[in-house]
């Protein structure tokens, strides 16, 4: 008798699954047999009614049976999830070779265009590219720069702050640090990355870019200086691009120089992108310090460096005349257009 019933709920179960079609039907034949109050198991246990001599041979075809039906049921949600899987990849196909209407390609921001220019120069100058981290500790902004205390650069109103010995990096000089500290001269680098500083206006953006170059060696002097800067004005600009040296300060520096690029719109004759002086500021540079070379580890008697930053906005506004520093940064597609 109960035999019986165990193969008609056997055969209705798998009748049942064999017209299921999808997930959902194979839930509910999950529910309706093997449920916590499903058939199969409430035979389970009626077991109790059976005769205690029939009760093994009973138990085991209802598990025989379980297994079969719990089985199957894989079986077949398996296979329909498999077409479900084909039909949704079908359904998502994308035709690439389908001609589409395009509003115009795009092309890199004018800022990465230039940066990328001005460190391929210096890559085929023989330069290597590093990198270094955006939030830095004093010690490496400021103090093995050589960088007093009492500077007025390192106020509040001056540099960002994380913590009395964490801020946002203001020059990327400090990357000069961590490569001297670290590696053997010859040294030829430039390093690109981003800088803070709390100004807001025209000409200034709290977050801007600079390129630092270093080469640290036993004989270099500000005349390689200015035969490098030279040569890089003349590949960035123009061939006849002018470089002038005025004495500055930075006291990672000695002697200083701010570089002057004779100006690429009017070519030194004055014009309103010169403030018709005939030159344009674009960076600072220097001998690097004997106590910046002590401090990373370098004897001033045998090494001599040299170093340079430049301004990569600074950079863009002279090369293609922009007089708002902020025009860069506001995405404005007409603008950037203009740069492709
Ligand atoms: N770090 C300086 C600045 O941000 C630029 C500089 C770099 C000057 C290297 C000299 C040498 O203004």
């Amino acid at each position: 008798m109960i035999r019986n019933k165990i193969d008609g709920i056997r055969d209705a179960c798998l009748k049942e699954l064999g017209k299921a079609v999808d997930l959902q039907d194979i839930n509910a034949i999950k529910i309706k047999y093997l449920g916590k109050n499903g058939e199969l198991t409430a035979v389970l246990k009626s077991i109790k009614e059976v005769a205690p001599s029939e009760r093994p041979a009973i138990g085991k075809c209802i598990n025989e049976v379980h297994e079969i039906v719990d089985s199957k049921i894989s079986l077949k949600e398996s296979v329909i999830k498999e077409e479900l899987e084909k039909k949704r990849l079908y359904d998502e196909l994308l035709d690439v070779t389908l001609s589409t209407q395009y509003d115009g390609i795009g092309a890199l921001n004018p800022l990465t265009q230039i940066k990328k220019d001005i460190t391929d120069i210096f890559v085929h100058l023989g330069f290597d590219i590093k990198d270094g981290p955006e939030i830095e500790f004093e010690y490496f902004n400021f103090t093995a720069l050589n960088i007093p205390k009492d500077h007025p650069s390192r106020n509040s109103s001056d540099t960002f702050y994380i913590s009395d010995k964490l801020l946002l990096r203001t020059q990327t000089s400090a990357v000069q640090v961590h490569v001297m500290k670290t590696h053997e001269p010859p040294i030829r680098i430039v390093c690109p990355g981003k800088v803070y500083r709390p100004d807001d206006d025209a000409t200034h953006s709290p977050m801007f870019q600079q390129i630092e170059g270093l080469v640290i060696d036993r004989s270099v002097t500000l005349r390689d200086l200015k035969s490098l800067l030279e040569e890089f004005a003349r590949s960035f600009f123009s061939s006849t691009t002018k470089v002038r040296f005025r004495p500055s300060h930075f006291p990672f520096t000695e002697p200083s120089v701010e570089v002057d690029l004779s100006c690429n719109k009017c070519g030194g004759s004055g014009c309103n992108l010169c403030k018709h002086t005939g030159w344009i500021e674009l960076l600072g540079a220097g001998v690097v310090h004997p106590r910046v070379l002590k401090e990373c580890g370098l004897d001033s008697n045998v090494y001599k460096g040299i170093a340079f930053g430049i301004g990569v906005e600074r950079a863009a506004m002279i090369k293609y005349g922009i007089h708002d520093m902020r025009l860069l940064f506001d995405n404005d597609i007409r603008i950037l257009k203009q740069f492709k």
